[in-house]
């Protein structure tokens, strides 16, 4: 079985989570759905980032120790994934044993390969970012991200950033798919021709982090902590050969914001190390709220447990995976939902759905129905709409087009629409049952293969088509979509899938 891996970045825990973080793990989630279902063994990494001046802040302010702050709420995180209905393998936290091994070991082949010197650090501080900014960068005495930043002046471990320039430039060039989208990499591309600076990896004015191996005065800066979990996660800690089953991953998927860690400090880090690079990184957009910035001080952030509590867990992977662009920004609006989940869910697929399924539970006694062999052309277009388009769809989730794959998907369904109403099987009932019985036994197929080709996106709603047509738990993946569904079988009572929402 071929190998793929995906990450979403570890989030901080001093944050509760919001739609942003779940925008990104939702993301991951439809992508390792989706290849698990095309036979790859998929390894879906997710977790918390637990050191930092951030988070030892956030627990001075609660008046607690940084450990029990971070034992505490990273389960907020961990609570997240499962209202999610996230698929994801390991749960990885940055105070865990492995990773703190991993950190050391990392950070020791960095000195070995003569990219480690130990200097002093005076500059600008963004805690919020927990990130170095330049004289050039601070507008107003903040951050470019609008941070307040603060003055730092200490003795620090740099890593020679400013080597590996020409390096990175050169790899970006040969690796057109490493960052997406293209925009996003020009933008990098351009920060890296304007010249690097060597990069401060550690401090010693706070020491809620990994020590730096033989120099217990410093603990590493955050970032070089944070990113190394993807390779924790690989078992870069342990001896055996193991790392090299999972590492290289194929996608780090992050928001656009932390772009530049993810695409230039840690590829610089790797190469640095001799290690092999991730294939790709992907930074999708922001979200706002009804047109607004999202942000705590205006008190406007979206909580992904209320809204999925609101409108249904399906409803919101589905609004948010279809309503934009993928790697665009978006804007969360509830009248934008509401119109998606009456119309695309509870009229295009809920109806087909109900519609098809009452009317053969009535009909044909609770059965799919016998197609006789007398198939024609007009039905064969709807059972193989999907067989056409299953290429198509893999090639848009290995390019990370999330929204067009279910556009197309939705477009299928709205064909068997279509169908259904061109070819009005409720008025064969007396004059023509044996037509009728095709039609339905046409649509049920479809309903089989849609079931199957939307388990990445509704898992639910997904397992509840599947489950009332009767198919294999065996059955339901890509391989199984040219299958076709045997008469005779027994159809369970139909639910209503999506209940229309009432504005
Ligand atoms: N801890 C770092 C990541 C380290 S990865 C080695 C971090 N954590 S975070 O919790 O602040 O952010 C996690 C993710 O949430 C980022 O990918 C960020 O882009 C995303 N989002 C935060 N707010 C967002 C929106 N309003 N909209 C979409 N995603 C946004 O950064």
């Amino acid at each position: 079985m071929k190998n793929f891996y995906i990450t979403t970045p570890i989030y901080y825990v001093n944050d509760v989570p919001h739609i942003g973080h779940a925008y990104t793990s939702l993301a991951c989630d439809v992508i390792s759905r989706f290849k698990r279902l095309d036979g790859y063994d998929v390894f879906f990494l997710t977790g918390t980032d637990e050191h930092g001046q951030k988070v030892e802040k956030a627990a001075k302010n609660k008046d607690i120790k940084p450990i029990d702050f971070v034992n505490n709420v990273s389960s907020n995180f961990r609570n997240l994934s499962k209202t999610l209905n996230l698929s994801n393998n390991d749960f990885i936290r940055t105070t865990e044993q492995r990773h703190l091994e991993s950190c050391q070991k990392l950070w020791k082949k960095l000195l070995e390969s003569g990219n480690i010197y130990l200097d002093k650090y005076s500059g600008w501080y963004s805690v919020r970012d927990e990130a170095f900014f330049g004289e050039n960068e601070i507008q107003n005495g903040l951050a470019p991200t609008g941070a307040k930043v603060e003055w730092v002046e200490e003795p620090s471990y740099f890593f020679k950033l400013s080597d590996w320039q020409d390096r990175l430039l050169a790899f970006y060039r040969e690796n057109e798919g490493f960052i997406l989208p293209k925009t996003r990499r020009n933008e990098v591309i351009s920060f890296v021709e304007g010249g690097l600076k060597d990069l401060s990896i550690s401090r010693t004015s706070f020491n809620w982090g990994v020590k730096v191996p033989n120099d217990e005065n410093h603990i590493m800066y955050v970032w070089l902590d944070a990113l190394t979990n993807y390779i924790t996660a690989a078992n870069y800690n342990s001896n055996n050969n193991d790392f090299s089953k999972l590492w290289p991953a194929d996608i780090h998927m992050v928001g656009k914001d932390i772009l530049r860690f993810h695409a230039v400090y840690w590829p610089a880090f790797l190469m640095a190390a001799d290690l092999p690079l991730p294939k790709r990184i992907f930074a999708h957009g922001w979200w706002t709220n009804e047109g607004e910035k999202i942000s705590k001080s205006v008190g406007n952030v979206i909580d992904p447990i209320t809204i999925i509590n609101d409108f249904g867990l399906d409803q919101i992977r589905y609004f948010l995976i279809r309503e934009v662009p993928f790697g665009n920004d978006g804007d969360f609006s509830k009248n934008q939902l509401i119109l998606r989940i009456n119309s695309d869910l509870a009229n295009n697929l809920g109806n087909l759905y109900q519609r098809v399924i009452s009317f053969s539970f009535k009909f044909c006694n609770q059965m799919v129905p016998n197609h006789n062999n007398n198939i024609q052309d007009e039905d064969l277009k709807v059972i193989e709409l999907f067989s056409k388009s299953i290429n198509i769809l893999k090639k848009q989730i290995d390019e990370q087009k999330l929204d067009e794959c279910i556009k197309l998907i939705w477009k299928n369904i709205t064909e068997a629409n279509k169908y259904i109403d061109t070819q009005a099987p409720w008025s064969l009932k007396d004059k023509n049952p044996e037509r009728m019985s095709v039609i339905l036994y046409t649509l049920i197929e479809f309903l089989r293969q849609a079931g199957i080709m939307l388990q990445p996106f509704i898992p639910d709603t997904a397992e509840k088509i599947l489950d009332s047509l009767s198919i294999n738990i065996n059955k339901r993946t890509f391989e199984n979509i040219d299958d076709r569904i045997s008469p005779n079988i027994v159809i369970n009572k139909p639910e209503v899938l999506f209940p229309r929402i009432d504005n």
